[in-house]
């Protein structure tokens, strides 16, 4: 997977790679292991967090950490970032001890679904309102060096929505997933929404919990909520954490809120926003964008 210098409509230009779909992929993932997704080996017991970029793949991961922690074999103690399939190695997935918490952020059909069905895998897929998607991965691609890249926010959007960014298309992504989950009842999965997270987390808490197995008694959630809650993992994990911009700053904890798009988008950016997702996910049955 050579690196590729892709030039968007502005004609800002953004380092990328492309697997062997045709798809946009970080030029710093392992070809290898993109390449290999669909047929990635799986255990019984694995669960796997799969997520467009930006959309709260830390925060669940993190969250379930602590939710299978109380029922089984402690999961590892390790980072969600060690534990991304795409930024890994076969061995060094072999290694981790079971039950194995990994993340992607492949499509539907990059996943090794016979196999996650065959070993009985526990897919969480969670999605976010694609305004803040877009303010987030605005920040990531301008925070991060080997993209290489720099441009005004609204240069910005229409790279986003033509789809120029590792993980492609994020409407293309979505519907996949969609039509993915509802074709494939065999395989099971939880789905989430960030919103719905931040507005009704032990709701949502004992929710995953349940479909994890796991324990749904108010104080073990409580304080599984407290633990995960923006502030307190923006502390401790900028101790952890493996990526840092520039100016030492955790890149993947930034402002953790449903609402900061507004400060990004002007009303005829947002206009646009909702036209292209009207016109390409306007039939989704599964995906309740929140705004606020
Ligand atoms: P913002 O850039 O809007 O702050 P991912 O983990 O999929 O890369 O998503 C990163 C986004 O999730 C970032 O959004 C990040 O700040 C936010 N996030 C990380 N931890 C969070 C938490 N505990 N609660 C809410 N949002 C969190």
């Amino acid at each position: 997977m050579a690196d590729e210098t892709t030039t968007d409509r502005n004609g800002d230009v953004m380092i990328l790679a492309r697997n062997n779909r045709g798809r946009l992929v970080a030029c710093v993932w392992n070809q290898d292991m993109v390449n290999g997704l669909p047929s990635l080996p799986m255990r019984e017991g694995d669960v796997v967090i799969c997520s467009y970029a930006k959309s709260g793949c830390h925060w669940t991961w993190e969250t379930a950490r602590l939710l299978m922690s109380h029922h089984e074999a402690v999961v590892q103690q390790t980072e969600k970032e060690q534990c991304m399939i795409e930024m890994s190695t076969l061995e060094k997935l072999e290694a981790l001890k079971s039950p194995r918490l990994l993340n992607n952020h492949g499509f539907f059909d990059e996943q090794p679904l016979s196999e996650m069905i065959a070993k009985g895998v526990k897919v969480i897929f969670v999605y976010r309102n694609l305004k803040s998607v877009a303010t987030s991965f605005y920040h990531h691609h301008t925070r991060f060096q080997e993209y290489n890249y720099s441009a005004t926010f609204d240069n910005y959007l229409s790279r986003f929505l033509d789809g120029l960014v590792d993980n492609d298309s994020a409407f293309s992504y979505l519907r996949g997933w969609e039509k993915g989950i509802a074709e494939t009842p065999d395989l099971k999965v939880h789905v989430l929404s960030y919103e719905e997270m931040k507005k009704h987390p032990m709701e949502e808490l004992r929710r995953l919990s349940k479909f994890l197995g796991g324990s749904e008694d108010e104080e073990f959630l409580k304080k599984v909520f407290e633990e995960t809650d923006f502030d307190t993992m923006q502390k401790k994990k900028a101790k952890t954490t493996l990526y840092f911009d520039s100016n030492g700053l955790p890149v993947m904890y930034r402002k953790g809120t449903i609402g900061d798009w507004k400060n990004h988008f002007t009303v005829a950016q947002s206009e646009l926003m909702d036209s292209a997702i009207q016109k390409e996910l306007g039939d989704s049955k599964m995906f309740k964008f929140q705004y606020e």
